[in-house]
């Protein structure tokens, strides 16, 4: 199975990563958990990143392309995927299907977790990482409507989007997508 967990900031991204991941035991990639890690560890893509996640920018297609595919041909991900926050413009929908087609697979499904900006500000509010202050989770919420939505085209087209209500109970959300999928 190979998934793609989209939507905006808070909306349960990880929380229904990490449930499906388990579900179907194959590795949780979250493209957001693996930028604050190395910015964590000062590595020079930490550096070169972490004023953009400060900010609430997207990180350039070209970095997150590069680091996409380099984690996608580890031996774990040989199986299935949960690819967390990825992609998030339609160039990097695009490209990671080129990818897909060299490696003789695809997506199956891109999941997008809908839920009101006000639920999203509401439940980032409780969070504390570098990129929740208001201003980047303002800037972070505009560039979900900007370019991340529009992107949901490429994967409606295609047959493969799959729109799931994020504003219900974590295990209700899940459910919902397992129906969805089977
Ligand atoms: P990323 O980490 O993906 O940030 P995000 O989209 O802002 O998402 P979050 O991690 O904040 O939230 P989530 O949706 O995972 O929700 P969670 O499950 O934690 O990306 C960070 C940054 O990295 C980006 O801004 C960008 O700069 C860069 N980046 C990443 N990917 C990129 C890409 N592809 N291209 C370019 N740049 C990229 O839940 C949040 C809270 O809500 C938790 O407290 C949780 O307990 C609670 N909760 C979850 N589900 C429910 C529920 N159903 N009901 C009630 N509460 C719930």
């Amino acid at each position: 199975m190979r998934l793609l967990i989209l939507g905006g900031p808070g909306s349960g991204k990880g929380t229904q990563s990490q449930k499906l991941s388990e579900h179907f035991g194959i590795p949780w990639i979250s493209t957001g958990d693996t930028l604050r890690a190395e910015i964590a560890a000062d590595s020079p893509l930490g550096q070169q990143v972490s004023e953009t996640l400060a900010k609430g920018e997207l990180v350039s297609d070209k970095l997150m392309i590069a680091l996409i595919k380099e984690r996608l041909q580890q031996p774990d991900a040989a199986k299935g995927w949960i690819l967390d926050g990825y992609p998030r413009t339609a160039f990097q929908a695009e490209e990671l299907d080129f990818f897909l087609d060299t490696l003789n697979t695809q997506v199956n499904y891109a999941i997008w977790l809908e839920l009101p900006a006000h639920a999203l500000i509401e439940r980032s509010e409780n969070r504390a990482a570098i990129d929740d202050n208001p201003e980047a989770l303002r800037r972070r919420i505009e560039t979900l409507a900007e370019t991340t939505i529009p992107m949901l085209e490429y994967y409606d087209y295609r047959q493969r989007l799959l729109r799931i209500d994020g504003n219900q109970p974590p295990d209700d959300v899940k459910r919902e997508i397992l129906g969805g999928i089977s």
